[in-house]
């Protein structure tokens, strides 16, 4: 019942503005000038204490200032970088007139730290947060989890990458520096120069989808490559929107690490998903391209499910609305120069312990539905929405488990996340993914599929959430409380 065609033909039209066909001859002929792209940002580290909630004006859009609310300046906020091992600590201020919270995705953190709902900064008041930093290198994320507002804080800015490196990484004959780039990438709807969050009752059934897709908070940009191994880093921090990607010659990507760090060794794909809140990590290598030529990151063409319903929405009566699975040009890659010092795609990276299911001692069930004619909650969790007060599942400390999430859900695909920690992803009733090797704390779930996940909480006790990714589905309820005990 599931259909995740990639159309070819979707990607076809991206081709063409991208791989120039390489030119042997001691003379080749110039390339064909390519129209100008603005250049990509890379977001600054950020250097220390406090982290200040507020709004900023930003050009988003060239020449065009537009309101975003920001965590500590920018959007992407600026990324934070530790090795594992250190005592993390930064203070939330937030100068929004909204309440707020930040969520260090991916990480295991205590309870009390982790972002719930619960626990807010009120306009004008300032969190602590601390925690000694437990989880592999890898790339994490960090956004605010405040409740029913989640959605549209990160829409209109609010997320940062959150980078963890440790011995074993650094270790590694990986791209570093300028060729290390994490790329954010989220679609946004704008409105007379302002993003525009003003989700309809039809957008919250597949979620909040925008028209232009930014990368690093720039649209349509271009990044000059050396002629070499480039590292990319991305993080899907859109509401809604699944990304399939490809490079539009068709070349392999290198898949090195998903949600949680580095996989063994390196996995050839051409194309891969990254739902909202996955993360990739690929290598692309550039070695063999000529200089002045180009080729692009892009999203190809798909479709799930069967029920429709995500492509209406608000997005059916505005001119220029992409429905999910449409197509998108996301990042030219230049090729500008020779390799500082040329790299290899290594043949291998670190240990990674086998999935083994055998070691659950028990499954625990998940239903995912999707109740068009509620008023309230439309999308439900064992037929539960979210009760802030509420503990739905009791979960004992240091047991494995398998959490087994079915979605009866015709037309969505629901990224499903699990705070307090990692996970392994043990079967799926589609095909595997490239991704489902290694370790994740967001698991995509295709329409009326069922996944089953490895999870076992061994850090720290306490109350933690599982819940949906797509932001409007959260927002509506699609969250369950979970206490470790
Ligand atoms: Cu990234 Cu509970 O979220
Ligand atoms: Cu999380
Ligand atoms: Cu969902």
């Amino acid at each position: 019942v599931i259909d995740r065609r990639a159309f070819l033909e979707g990607s076809l039209a991206l081709a063409a503005a991208g791989a120039l066909p390489a030119c042997a001859g001691d003379d080749p002929p110039d390339p064909t000038p390519l129209p100008e792209r603005p250049p990509i940002r890379i977001p600054p580290e950020w250097s220390g204490g406090a982290i200040v909630a507020e709004t900023q004006t930003l050009e988003m859009k060239p020449d065009v200032p537009s309101v975003i609310w920001t965590l500590g300046g920018g959007a992407p906020a600026p990324t934070i970088r530790v090795r594992r091992g250190d005592a993390f600590s930064a203070r939330l201020e937030n100068r929004l007139a909204d309440h707020t919270n930040i969520h260090w995705h991916g990480l295991t953190v205590p309870a009390d730290m982790d972002g719930h709902p619960r626990d807010v900064a009120h306009p004008g008041d300032a969190r602590m947060y601390t925690f000694p930093v437990l989880d592999r290198a890898g790339t994490y994320w960090y956004h605010p989890h405040a409740h029913q507002a989640t959605a549209k804080q990160i829409y209109h800015g609010m997320a940062g990458f959150f980078l963890v490196e440790d011995d074993e990484s650094l270790a590694l004959p990986l791209p570093r520096g300028e060729l290390d780039v994490p790329l954010l990438i989220q679609d946004k709807r704008f409105h007379e120069g302002e993003i525009e969050y003003a989700p309809v009752d039809a957008d919250i059934a597949g979620g909040y989808l925008g028209d232009t897709a930014f990368v690093n908070g720039v649209p349509d940009p271009k990044l000059e490559v050396e002629q070499n191994v480039v590292r990319l880093r991305i993080l899907n921090g859109s509401n809604a929107r699944a990304f399939l990607l490809s490079i539009t010659d068709g070349r392999s990507m290198f898949l090195i690490g998903t949600d949680g760090g580095l996989i063994d060794a390196p996995i050839p794909v051409t194309t891969l998903w990254v739902a909202p809140a996955e993360r990739v990590e690929v290598l692309v290598d550039f070695s063999g391209d000529r200089l002045g030529t180009a080729v692009s990151l892009a999203s190809r063409a798909f479709t799930v499910g069967s029920g429709g319903h995500q492509h209406g929405g608000s997005g059916g009566i505005i001119p220029g609305f992409v429905p999910q699975g449409g197509a998108f040009e996301l990042l030219r890659f230049e090729i500008a120069r020779p390799a500082s010092v040329p790299l290899m795609v290594p043949a291998s990276l670190v240990a990674l312990p086998p999935i083994d299911p055998s070691v659950a001692v028990r499954t625990r069930p998940f239903v995912l539905e999707h109740r068009p004619m509620a008023t309230v909650g439309r999308h439900t969790i064992n037929g539960l929405v979210f009760d802030m007060e509420r503990i739905d599942e009791e979960v004992p400390f240091g047991e494995t488990e398998i959490w087994r999430i079915q979605s009866t859900d015709k037309a969505a695909i629901h990224p499903i996340h699990v705070h307090g920690g990692r996970f392994r992803v043990v079967s799926r009733t589609t095909a595997a993914l490239p991704t489902d090797r290694g370790y994740k704390d967001t698991v995509l779930v295709f329409p009326e599929e069922t996944v089953e996940i490895l999870v076992r909480f061994d850090a720290y006790r306490g109350l933690y959430l599982f819940h949906c990714h797509t932001l409007e589905h959260e927002d509506d309820g699609m969250m369950l409380n979970i206490n470790v005990s």
